[in-house]
């Protein structure tokens, strides 16, 4: 049996890991060759891929990035080389070509999006779950979530000391897309005072509220997260770039600048901004990450040698799980309003940037996955 192997769409920590498993468990229990195709799709597109054998896998577990490389522009749906043509014919040939009996692919919604398309048109394809966002539908976990709260929640103890010093309002911009995970869980841990997320629609006016309402309990600083993709009631995300021809075009970036200059004006203290930007993608994974990675990749490379394709491998209820590429192409994953964490935040004071904003604090209402 020979499989291939690419890492889709921006990095993270933990891809390593995963290549790792998959072919660790390939080349060790089933016989099979491993095919590495370099810098994602492009790498089919462009016919470039070479042999993973094991010394090559071997002692990459805690490497942050990808040894295989990475696009987050290349679609074999729109080749952005070639006036956008579609190219996926090619791509399948190729892959018929170096006799490819399977093909594992790792990343998030766009690399799902194109592994369903290829899988519809005869692919053997499984995929596995990559994103600090957290926002794949179809699992309750992505790996390199863990490693980019870990990283912010850093960025927030250290924030938090100097902003004491200096009775400052601190904003951090984390990453995340669409959804509000890592604000939420790194906000969470870090003991932010405000948690800004995309899911909850804040108010300038309530957020200089809560930096007021402390100022008047003797708490003269306040620490405020804020995701990238958060708005205020009505307005729009902040972009920061549109980047043509990716399936995933639009780049965002700016609102904690935004809020910045809007809160400066409502208040008296100094507000300053703190962006850890690609911080959260890089370097090595925690040991939470390197272990869901690890199984992942396993799970994958049983899913290959069973011939259980067009799925993604998934995190259910705590258990390994997959789901049909159907149900995660093209999704988000929001964090819904009843989720515990939420609870959490609400019950422990941290403000939603919404003075009206409520939510049942039951235990009963508590119980979902964490
Ligand atoms: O999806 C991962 C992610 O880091 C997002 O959180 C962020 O919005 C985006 O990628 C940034 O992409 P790029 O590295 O292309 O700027």
């Amino acid at each position: 049996m020979r499989v291939g192997l690419l890492t889709g769409g921006g990095d993270c920590p933990g891809l390593n890991a995963v290549i790792r498993g998959v072919a660790k468990c390939l080349i060790l229990h089933h016989r099979a060759e491993v095919v590495g195709v370099e810098d994602g799709f492009l790498g089919l597109i462009e016919r470039r891929t070479r042999p993973l054998p094991y010394r090559e896998v071997s002692g990459i577990l805690t490497l942050g990035g990808t040894i295989l490389g990475s696009s987050n522009i290349a679609n074999p749906f729109s080749y952005y080389k070639q006036d956008n043509a579609d190219v996926s014919e090619q791509v399948c040939e190729y892959c018929r070509l170096i006799g490819l009996d399977a093909l594992v692919v790792i990343g998030g919604d766009g690399t799902m999006s194109i592994a369903n398309g290829l899988a519809k048109m005869g692919m053997n394809i499984i995929g596995v779950p990559k994103t600090i966002d957290n926002d794949l539908m179809g699992t309750e976990r992505t790996f390199g979530f863990d490693t980019a709260v870990s990283i912010v929640t850093e960025v927030v103890d250290r924030i938090h000391t100097t902003a004491q010093s200096h009775d400052r309002v601190m904003i951090i911009e984390t990453m995340g897309r669409y959804a509000g995970w890592i604000a939420l869980y790194a906000g969470l841990a870090g003991g932010a005072d405000v948690i800004l997320i995309p899911e909850i629609e804040y108010t300038v006016e309530d957020v200089a509220w809560v930096c007021r309402q402390r100022e008047a309990r003797g708490q003269n600083f306040t620490i405020i997260m804020i995701a990238e993709g958060a708005r205020t009631q009505g307005g729009d995300m902040v972009v920061k770039q549109v980047v043509e021809n990716s399936p995933d075009p639009v780049r965002l970036g700016g609102v904690g600048k935004a809020l910045e200059q809007a809160l400066s004006a409502q208040i008296d203290s100094e507000v300053r901004t703190t962006i850890p930007g690609h911080m959260q993608r890089g370097g090595t994974p925690t040991a939470f990450d390197r272990d869901l990675a690890t199984a992942f990749g396993v799970y994958a490379g049983a899913m290959v040698a069973e011939g259980r394709f067009g799925h993604m491998v998934a995190l259910q209820n705590n258990r390994l799980a997959s789901v049909p590429f159907e149900e995660v192409a093209n999704k988000t994953r929001m964090i819904p309003l009843n989720h515990p964490m939420i609870a959490t935040a609400h019950a422990t004071g941290v403000s939603f940037g919404l003075r009206d904003f409520d939510c049942r604090i039951e235990s009963s209402h508590m119980e979902g996955i964490l």
